[in-house]
């Protein structure tokens, strides 16, 4: 693992917008993988800045995103669909036939992670995955238990995660999807690259753990250790536990 640190979430988020836009300059039918949360943010608003600034072409960059709460509609204003939208896609000039998520209103939620995991191979699967981490260790939603799925699956979400949810649904964790869409690990770990990035102190635990300990279930985040080609970009605050 390449370990990078910053001294603030801005120069993280501008040297991660900067590399991907130079893999989109140099493979304009780039497939990325992307998350939600609070710490991809200051990234995707990099993002949008570079793209005004640069005139970066998206029109054939694809997008297949980690996960999507259970029961949801993309309509509906929870769903991590509205999120990215506000968050990236509506100030980028990305093709919406290009955008993929997976549909948490589909009426049969085992046939929509099929349909998935299919179009992420038939896209040739996913250049750069960007990661967030849960404090609890989990990626994507593959949270921490004593066996983890492989491919794209319905997850049952834990205490913690539907607290650091809850901003989605007005700060009421009782209001939070208690299950989820997920790419599996096997998902995760079939992507060419994958960029994971962590802010804060409430990360720190984890990332020492993912970074030195053993790969353990518990820990989904400790897999990318078997990756070849993995980057984990932190503040100093999650970098804070790394000996
Ligand atoms: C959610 C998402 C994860 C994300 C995590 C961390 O649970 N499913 O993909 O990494 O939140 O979120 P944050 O960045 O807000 O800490």
């Amino acid at each position: 693992m390449i370990i990078q640190r910053f001294d603030h979430e801005d120069a993280l988020a501008s040297a991660l917008a900067s590399r991907l836009i130079d893999a989109i300059v140099r493979n304009p039918r780039l497939v990325l993988g992307l998350p939600t949360g609070r710490t991809p943010l200051p990234v995707y608003r990099a993002l949008r800045d570079l793209t005004a600034r640069a005139l970066v072409d998206w029109s054939a960059v694809r997008t297949f995103n980690l996960d999507e709460f259970a029961g949801l509609g993309g309509d509906d204003p929870g769903s991590y669909r509205a999120f990215m939208q506000e968050a990236l896609f509506d100030h980028i000039p990305i093709d919406p036939v290009n955008i993929a998520m997976l549909d948490g209103g589909a009426p049969d939620l085992a046939e929509e992670c099929r349909r998935y995991e299919k179009a992420i191979a038939d896209a040739g699967g996913i250049d750069i995955q960007i990661l967030g981490i849960g404090a609890n260790g989990h990626i994507g939603f593959n949270e921490p238990a004593d066996e983890l799925h492989a491919h794209t699956h319905v997850a049952t979400l834990q205490r913690a995660t539907l607290d650091a949810n809850a901003m989605l649904f007005g700060g009421d964790p009782g209001r939070v999807p208690k299950c989820a869409l997920s790419m599996g690990m096997a998902t995760i770990l079939g992507a060419r690259q994958i960029v994971m990035i962590a802010l804060g102190e409430e990360k720190s635990d984890c990332v020492a753990g993912m970074v030195t300990d053993l790969i353990t279930t518990r820990l989904p985040a400790s897999f990318l250790q078997v990756h070849p080609h993995v980057t984990v970009m932190l503040d100093h605050a999650a970098a804070s536990k790394l000996v």
